[in-house]
């Protein structure tokens, strides 16, 4: 049984994309990243990658993107952290094969607007007292696709939205691999 080929993208830090390659490392996940791309040059992420010796690709062109992909021979995408709107243009070349991780429970504090530290913010101001982060499948709506995995935890009196946003950022970790694994096992 060869390892599912995963193509992943990313626009900042790229913690979750350490969680995937830990995980392909450790062979808790049956799987290889075969290509990182980033809309972002600067972003720390496609040094991870790097260290790991996988190919990067900075672009911001999806029809690229979704050429990358496909020279890579990548079955699944995990958008970790990845910050630009997909268009159909690689929706539609992977359909019900990509992922994404948002870290909030869709659909509260999730669409235009709502991304990173945002989120987090939105939660704190709103005084809501469970938050947590969700996977779904990417469709042509923002955060709207069929959702695959959620998670929860307790917001603290004393959180603010960076000490949140370390909490939250270790359930997507979890439910991030978790949803891959699940879906390793359907394709
Ligand atoms: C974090 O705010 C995370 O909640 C969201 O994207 C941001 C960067 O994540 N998914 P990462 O460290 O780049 O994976």
């Amino acid at each position: 049984m060869s390892k599912t080929k995963l193509g992943v993208l990313i626009s900042g830090g790229g913690t979750n994309l350490q969680a995937i390659i830990d995980a392909c490392e450790s062979g808790r996940l049956d799987a290889e990243i075969v290509l990182i791309v980033s809309n972002a040059s600067k972003a720390y992420g496609l040094e991870r990658g790097k260290n790991h010796g996988i190919n990067t690709l900075v672009s911001r062109n999806d029809e690229q993107i979704r050429d990358a992909f496909k020279e890579s021979g990548a079955e699944l995408l995990v958008l970790a952290g990845y910050l630009r709107t997909v268009t159909p243009t690689l929706i539609d070349a992977y359909p019900d094969r990509i992922i994404n991780i948002h870290p909030s429970l869709i659909p509260a504090f999730a669409g235009k607007g709502y991304y990173g530290i945002k989120v987090h913010e939105g939660v704190i101001k709103r005084g809501v007292q469970i938050t947590g982060a969700t996977t779904h499948l990417v469709n042509d709506e923002l955060d709207e696709g069929r959702i695959l995995r959620q998670e929860s935890l307790r917001v603290h009196p004393e959180d603010t939205a960076e000490t949140l946003q370390q909490r939250v950022l270790e359930i997507e970790h979890k439910i991030l691999v978790e949803t891959i694994q699940q879906m390793i096992g359907e394709i």
